[in-house]
């Protein structure tokens, strides 16, 4: 549990607070480059760490991320043209190129003056189908992160994008918390079989829930190795931030089946079996993203489905806003009828929004109240991780997971069964772990 007081410290984005100042220190996953499909086209709104932006593509197709407001009036240059090598407010005419450098300034004839003043704009990257910014202080940017699945065609990437009305860290929590899978997401569990699997869908439709069958989903689910809903989890440092396996026992005692999580700090979470990430960003205080990149389809897989299929929409200045999840009712008939665990249709995603906060409009948990146990250690890594980033700063220290040299190509998420004996680290030689945390070690020390 956590004061009210150190939870607002833990939950704070903006400028200026500890999270905050921690949370700039890192390139953010801020927008599908989707949104910015070609040279030229209409410039999009963002919301990261509670700034107000303008990201556009200019005519050579290279990412500008500038402040929304035109520093000479504060026109929203998300209403700006884009032409000709930049960006145009409509208000008076200034016209911006990606490095937020004044080319044009009809209103003032004085060359002096353009050279004088200058947009603020940010370091911005394209990779693996996302635009990633920085927002920390100037000379301060860290290595970009070339995750293995940045190396995948575009044409294999699937990228979604999911706006949650609610702080971003209870959601981070829930991408790190093993153990609810057997709960939460028991209808999917149940459903997930060869030739039927729907990675990334949002269009699970709750399929019968076997009632014979043992938590998690037992009789139906090959692939389900482990019945066992009390994974012990153990967390290990590395230089990107942390990783975590889930062991579970199996029917076998020679065997265990594990998991193994790397959270590439503090945004991109790596999880076996996917192929890709799933990726928290805080917009404010009380909204966040839920990014989902997945590399590849799973054998059999149905292709993905678009959520709201926004690409037909017509243009909306802040695409984000036709993602805001619509959450569905509880269908409290099939789970007394035995037909779905938590009555929640639309997969994974819908049930886990649910739970985070935004099915009760739980803008911020409170944390106050909560007791943590032995499974919940993963999250507890992630708070100290986030709390000692702050101390480290205000000492003038770099924050946790920065890489350091890592080489980002060899992270590695993993699902596997193995010998009961042998290091689950094995499955993950490329995480370069180090000083393994005990999982016993969690209801103390959630804040620090
Ligand atoms: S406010 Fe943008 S040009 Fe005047
Ligand atoms: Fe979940």
């Amino acid at each position: 549990m956590l004061t009210a007081d150190d939870n607002e410290r833990l939950c704070q984005v903006g400028a200026g607070t500890p999270m905050g100042e921690v949370l700039r220190r890192y390139w953010v996953p801020a927008f599908p480059a989707g949104d910015l499909p070609e040279p030229d086209c209409p410039p999009i709104g963002l919301s990261v760490l509670g700034e107000e932006l303008v990201a556009f593509r200019d005519s050579a197709g290279r990412l500008g991320v500038l402040d929304e407001l035109c520093c000479h009036r504060g026109a929203s240059l998300v209403y700006g043209r884009v032409e000709e090598g930049g960006l145009r407010c409509i208000y008076h005419g200034w016209k911006f190129d990606t490095a937020g450098r004044i080319v044009e300034m009809p209103n003032c004839v004085n060359p002096a003056v353009m050279e004088r003043i200058r947009q603020q704009h940010y370091p911005v990257v394209e990779a693996g189908g996302l635009g990633w910014v920085y927002l920390g202080p100037p000379g301060t940017e860290p290595e970009f992160p070339r995750y293995p699945w940045m190396a995948a065609a575009p044409g294999e990437l699937t990228v979604s994008e999911l706006l949650y009305d609610c702080n971003w860290l209870q959601v981070q929590e829930g991408s790190l918390d093993s153990s609810h899978l057997g709960a939460l997401h028991l209808d999917t569990l149940a459903a997930t079989r060869p030739g039927r699997r729907r990675l990334g869908s949002f269009e699970f439709p709750g399929e019968l829930w076997d009632p014979s069958a043992r938590l998690p989903g037992g009789g139906t689910a090959e692939g389900n190795p482990s019945d066992d809903n009390a994974p012990r989890i153990v967390a290990e440092d590395t230089p990107f931030g942390f990783h975590y396996a889930a062991i579970r026992r199996t029917p076998d005692p020679s065997k265990v089946y594990v998991r193994v999580t790397a959270l590439s700090f503090p945004y991109v979470a790596h999880i076996g079996g996917t192929g890709g990430a799933v990726i928290v960003v805080p917009r404010d205080d009380e909204s966040c993203s839920f990014i989902g990149v997945f590399a590849r389809r799973l054998p059999g897989a149905e292709p993905p489905a678009d959520p709201a299929s926004w690409r037909d929409r017509p243009w909306d200045p802040y695409p984000t806003r036709a993602r805001a999840l619509a959450l569905p009712g509880q269908d409290r008939v099939a789970m007394a009828e035995r037909k779905s665990f938590a009555g929640i249709r639309g997969g994974n995603r819908y049930q886990d929004a649910v739970v985070q906060g935004i099915g009760r409009r739980r803008r911020t948990y409170g944390r106050a109240t909560e007791h943590l146990v032995p499974a919940d250690a993963a999250i507890v890594r992630l708070r100290h991780l986030l709390v000692d980033s702050a101390r480290r700063l205000e000492a003038g220290e770099a924050p946790h997971g920065l890489g350091n040299g890592y080489d980002y190509g060899q992270l590695q998420a993993a699902s596997a069964v193995i010998d009961a004996d042998q290091p689950w680290q094995a499955l993950v030689p490329g995480n370069a772990g180090v000083a393994e945390v005990a999982s016993d070690a969690t209801t103390s020390t959630a804040g620090g």
